[in-house]
Protein backbone atom coordinates (compact mmCIF):
# COMPACT_ATOMS: atom_id res chain seq x y z
CA UNK A 1 0.00 0.00 0.00
CA UNK A 2 1.28 3.72 -0.63
CA UNK A 3 2.70 5.75 1.95
CA UNK A 4 2.42 9.25 3.31
CA UNK A 5 4.51 10.76 5.61
CA UNK A 6 2.66 13.36 7.58
CA UNK A 7 4.01 16.08 9.87
CA UNK A 8 1.21 17.09 12.12
CA UNK A 9 1.23 21.21 14.10
CA UNK A 10 3.58 19.78 16.80
CA UNK A 11 6.59 18.84 14.31
CA UNK A 12 6.23 15.50 14.67
CA UNK A 13 5.97 12.92 11.89
CA UNK A 14 3.49 9.73 11.28
CA UNK A 15 3.93 7.29 8.58
CA UNK A 16 0.27 6.30 7.19
CA UNK A 17 -0.49 3.62 4.91
CA UNK A 18 -3.03 4.13 2.58
CA UNK A 19 -5.50 2.18 0.17
CA UNK A 20 -4.88 3.17 -3.24
CA UNK A 21 -8.07 5.39 -4.28
CA UNK A 22 -8.81 7.01 -0.65
CA UNK A 23 -7.79 10.14 -0.15
CA UNK A 24 -5.27 11.49 2.38
CA UNK A 25 -7.50 12.63 4.68
CA UNK A 26 -9.33 9.23 4.75
CA UNK A 27 -6.03 8.09 5.57
CA UNK A 28 -4.95 10.27 7.84
CA UNK A 29 -8.02 10.20 10.14
CA UNK A 30 -8.69 6.74 10.53
CA UNK A 31 -5.19 6.87 11.72
CA UNK A 32 -5.55 9.93 13.81
CA UNK A 33 -3.09 12.08 12.88
CA UNK A 34 -3.57 15.04 15.30
CA UNK A 35 -5.00 18.31 13.42
CA UNK A 36 -6.57 17.06 10.25
CA UNK A 37 -10.51 17.54 11.31
CA UNK A 38 -12.16 16.88 8.22
CA UNK A 39 -15.78 18.50 9.29
CA UNK A 40 -17.90 17.37 6.36
CA UNK A 41 -16.25 14.05 5.90
CA UNK A 42 -14.68 15.02 2.34
CA UNK A 43 -17.78 16.54 0.96
CA UNK A 44 -15.31 19.46 -0.65
CA UNK A 45 -17.40 22.10 2.21
CA UNK A 46 -15.29 22.14 5.16
CA UNK A 47 -11.67 23.32 4.53
CA UNK A 48 -10.62 21.70 7.72
CA UNK A 49 -7.89 18.90 5.95
CA UNK A 50 -5.66 21.79 4.78
CA UNK A 51 -2.13 20.56 3.90
CA UNK A 52 0.83 21.50 3.02
CA UNK A 53 2.36 19.14 -0.37
CA UNK A 54 6.35 19.46 0.33
CA UNK A 55 7.36 20.65 -3.56
CA UNK A 56 8.65 17.21 -4.93
CA UNK A 57 5.48 15.63 -5.33
CA UNK A 58 3.16 18.56 -6.36
CA UNK A 59 3.17 17.51 -10.07
CA UNK A 60 2.28 13.86 -8.68
CA UNK A 61 -0.49 15.37 -6.17
CA UNK A 62 -2.14 17.23 -9.52
CA UNK A 63 -4.22 20.51 -9.88
CA UNK A 64 -6.36 22.23 -7.48
CA UNK A 65 -9.97 21.98 -8.40
CA UNK A 66 -11.75 24.68 -9.18
CA UNK A 67 -14.00 24.39 -5.90
CA UNK A 68 -11.33 23.33 -4.09
CA UNK A 69 -9.58 26.51 -5.00
CA UNK A 70 -12.63 28.58 -3.11
CA UNK A 71 -12.49 26.81 -0.38
CA UNK A 72 -8.83 27.69 -0.08
CA UNK A 73 -9.15 30.80 0.35
CA UNK A 74 -11.10 30.64 3.35
CA UNK A 75 -9.53 27.89 5.10
CA UNK A 76 -8.01 29.26 8.86
CA UNK A 77 -4.51 28.97 8.02
CA UNK A 78 -2.31 31.00 5.63
CA UNK A 79 -2.69 29.62 2.09
CA UNK A 80 0.44 29.41 0.52
CA UNK A 81 1.84 27.66 -3.14
CA UNK A 82 2.19 24.26 -1.60
CA UNK A 83 -1.23 24.16 -0.29
CA UNK A 84 -4.00 21.02 -0.91
CA UNK A 85 -7.44 20.26 0.70
CA UNK A 86 -6.08 16.48 1.49
CA UNK A 87 -9.73 15.02 0.50
CA UNK A 88 -9.03 15.75 -2.81
CA UNK A 89 -6.04 13.62 -3.52
CA UNK A 90 -6.95 10.00 -4.08
CA UNK A 91 -3.50 7.92 -3.17
CA UNK A 92 -2.11 5.80 -5.87
CA UNK A 93 1.06 3.88 -5.97
CA UNK A 94 2.39 7.00 -7.93
CA UNK A 95 1.93 9.08 -4.64
CA UNK A 96 3.98 6.71 -2.79
CA UNK A 97 5.87 8.36 -0.34
CA UNK A 98 4.06 11.65 -0.54
CA UNK A 99 4.78 13.84 2.48
CA UNK A 100 2.23 16.73 3.47
CA UNK A 101 2.35 18.70 6.58
CA UNK A 102 -0.87 19.60 7.93
CA UNK A 103 -1.93 22.92 8.61
CA UNK A 104 -1.38 24.90 11.87
CA UNK A 105 -5.08 25.68 12.21
CA UNK A 106 -8.01 24.40 10.87
S1 LIG B 1 -12.83 17.28 4.56
FE1 LIG B 1 -14.06 19.03 4.23
S2 LIG B 1 -13.12 20.00 2.53
FE2 LIG B 1 -11.84 18.26 2.90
Amino acid sequence: MPKIVFTCPDGSQRLVEARAGSSIMEAGTRSGVPGIVAECGGALACATCHVYVAERFRNAVGEVGEFEDEMLDDAAAERTEASRLSCQIAMSDALDGVEVTVAPAQ
